[in-house]
């Protein structure tokens, strides 16, 4: 059966790397596409010139297909088309914590027009139905147990709802790591998946071996949801932060606690990831973490769950139902 995912987008395996804002950037992302996989540079707030840069740097380290996030939010947005317009990367992949449909239907015609396929990463089954009317040509649906911003419903929950409703291909995010979670994928209906935690112990990824570590040793259980005051939250280990942060929350109004945490995440998750302050910094994470044991080389990571995969697909033959 001819696989969608790698069809649209020109890749050799259904596996896409999670866009990591401050975190994807051409290192990791070049080392995705290059394993036949499709790397995703998580330009977040990044400056125009900055995320240029990236971009071009990602080109010089790879001739594979590559995406870069473009936040679909007014007044951001904005700059991500002249970057996009500037570059014309092959993939753009278009992200935000509510999916603007007029923002989709200006731009998306521009963009294919320039000659890039556009992934919509969504978190709720109405954006995947506006990403596919706007012309998206594929849909990440992440659920809830995923690394970075939280949505509401579990990947179990998403997944075969989003299936159910739209025609392009669906990869699916959110608490995948191994063979295991990765074969439920797809028996959900998903066509690929994506992985953000499970990439974040990569050799090829330049964030300080503390961070890295960190995630290694948690178990299960270790992660805290944090930063609901601006309607932004985010999952990360629960440490002295995250602490502060539900403390926060718990003893301010809302609209207090969102001025007071405006820019955290930029400012902990450098803490966290590149100081290496596991306490007083952000290391955003899924809750799959416990399955992480050691460091490998992308192209290892991504044969692991491949081969994973297909072995626990193939041992479902003999459940006895
Ligand atoms: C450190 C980190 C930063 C993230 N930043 C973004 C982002 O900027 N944009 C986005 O769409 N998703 C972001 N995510 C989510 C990932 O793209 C991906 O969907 C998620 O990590 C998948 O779940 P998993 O971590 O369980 O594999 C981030 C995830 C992590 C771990």
């Amino acid at each position: 059966m001819v696989n969608r995912v790698k069809e649209v987008l020109g890749i050799e395996k259904p596996v896409i790397q999670g866009a990591m804002a401050f975190t994807s950037l051409s290192p990791l992302v070049s080392a995705v596409s290059n394993a036949g996989g499709l790397g995703v540079l998580g330009l977040g707030y990044m400056p125009k010139d900055a995320s240029i840069a990236e971009i071009n740097q990602t080109k010089k380290l790879t001739e594979k297909p590559f995406a870069v996030n473009a936040i679909m939010q007014e007044g951001i947005v904005e700059q991500a088309d002249e970057v996009l317009t500037a570059t014309k990367p092959p993939v753009v992949y278009a992200d935000a914590m509510r999916l603007n449909g007029a923002l989709c239907q200006k731009y998306f015609p521009r963009w294919h027009k320039l000659g890039m396929k556009i992934i919509v990463k969504a978190s709720y089954l109405a954006d995947a139905v506006t990403a596919e009317k706007a012309g998206a040509d594929l849909v990440v649906v992440k659920g809830w147990e995923g690394g970075g911003h939280v949505s509401f419903e579990s990947t179990m929950a998403l997944v075969p709802q989003v299936v159910a409703a739209v025609n392009i291909p669906v990869v699916a995010a959110g608490g995948i790591v191994d063979g295991h979670s990765s074969a439920a994928a797809f028996a959900l209906g998903a066509e690929g998946i994506e992985m953000g935690t499970a990439f974040l112990v990569a050799d090829e990824l330049p964030i300080n071996d503390k961070a890295k570590q960190a995630i290694i040793a948690a178990g299960d259980m270790a992660t805290a949801e944090v930063s609901y005051a601006n309607d932004a939250p985010f999952r990360m280990i629960a440490n002295n932060l995250s602490d502060q942060i539900k403390d926060l929350e718990a003893t301010h109004l809302k609209a207090e606690a969102a001025q007071k945490e405006a820019g955290l995440d930029a400012k902990t998750i450098k803490m966290g990831m590149y100081q290496g302050d596991t306490q007083n910094g952000a290391i955003m994470v899924g809750q799959d973490l416990s399955l992480i044991k050691e460091t490998k080389s992308v192209k290892q990571i991504i044969a692991d769950v491949l081969q994973d995969t297909k072995n626990v697909l193939h041992s479902l033959e003999n459940v006895e139902l």
